[in-house]
């Protein structure tokens, strides 16, 4: 993940005296799931309505949506590198905070992990586990383009008979996994301090050498860590016994396989 602040809480505005005080209650039942829809969640004690601004989200409206009714501290402060862009967003969304007497996250979170949590991610900033090392990236590029090249040489230059054909696709196998990871850490915006270039590479990475699209990863990948292992909320969980699934409709089937879908139980500590 990029280098970031511990808090998200110098960035927000000044209390009001005119802000509507809320309890826990009020601001569960505004999941985007009752009536209206209506999504509220908060950020160091404020509280924001997404409603309308989920489906604006320059990150998506599902990663923001799965936190709906709920305590966004953590996952907003680790995913907002420019905090004076999110910062003009914010103060048109403020529509309360927290009453004195409620904790600053809800009761089914564990006080003791998320302080674990937060100590731990200040440690790593201040050991500079977040800043990234361009010599180490570099050379990572470097072995994924010798690898991919020499794959193509090989059955090139040694034709298609079994021997070169198989050590060819164990260059190209080995490149294509390096480049996944490669552009994982690009997709987190890890590589370069702009995300502007980390993007820009990424697109290289996953689009041109592999073939993917880059905002679809991301799109799906901030699910997984803005909710990781939460069940219907995190889509490296969602194992359905589907071959192809195009959109939410359109969709080929295994149908020589049957996979149950079971009924997970939530393996995160937090949360469903
Ligand atoms: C009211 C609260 C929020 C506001 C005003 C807000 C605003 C923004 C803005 C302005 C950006 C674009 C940043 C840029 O281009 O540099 C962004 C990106 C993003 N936001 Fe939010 N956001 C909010 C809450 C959240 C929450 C709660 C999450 C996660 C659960 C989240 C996840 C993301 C992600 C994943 C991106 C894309 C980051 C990237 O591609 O580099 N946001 N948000
Ligand atoms: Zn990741």
């Amino acid at each position: 993940m990029p280098p970031q602040t511990g808090s998200a809480e110098k960035e927000t505005q000044p209390v009001s005296a005119f802000l509507q005080l809320l309890t826990w209650e009020e601001i569960k039942i505004h999941n985007g799931h009752g009536q209206g829809q209506e999504q509220w969640l908060v950020i160091d004690r404020k509280v924001y309505d997404v409603s309308k601004f989920s489906r604006q989200h320059p990150g998506g409206s599902r990663v923001i949506s799965h936190y709906a009714g709920q305590d966004a501290t953590d996952a907003f402060v680790a995913f907002h590198n420019d905090k004076s862009l999110v910062k003009k967003y914010l103060k048109s969304l403020l529509i309360g905070e927290l009453a004195p007497d409620q904790p600053s996250f809800e009761s089914n979170k564990k006080k003791s992990l998320l302080e674990d949590f937060r100590e731990l991610r200040c440690t790593v900033e201040k050991m500079g586990l977040l800043r990234p090392n361009y010599t180490f990236f570099f050379l990572i590029f470097l072995h994924i383009m010798v690898l991919d090249a020499a794959s193509w040489l090989m059955v090139w230059y040694f034709g298609i008979s079994l021997l070169p054909f198989m050590v060819g696709m164990a260059f190209f196998i080995v490149a294509q996994i390096q480049m996944g990871w490669f552009q994982h850490d690009l997709g987190h915006c890890s590589v370069f301090r702009k995300p502007k270039w980390n993007r820009l590479l990424q697109i290289v990475v996953i689009s041109v050498l592999k073939g993917l699209p880059a905002s679809w990863w991301n799109h799906l990948h901030n699910q997984h860590h803005a909710k990781p292992n939460c069940f219907r909320k995190d889509p490296d969980l969602n194992m359905h016994p589907l071959l192809f699934s195009l959109g939410k409709t359109l969709s080929v089937e295994v149908t020589f396989i049957k996979i149950k879908t079971m009924n997970r139980p939530s393996l995160h500590p937090y949360d469903f």
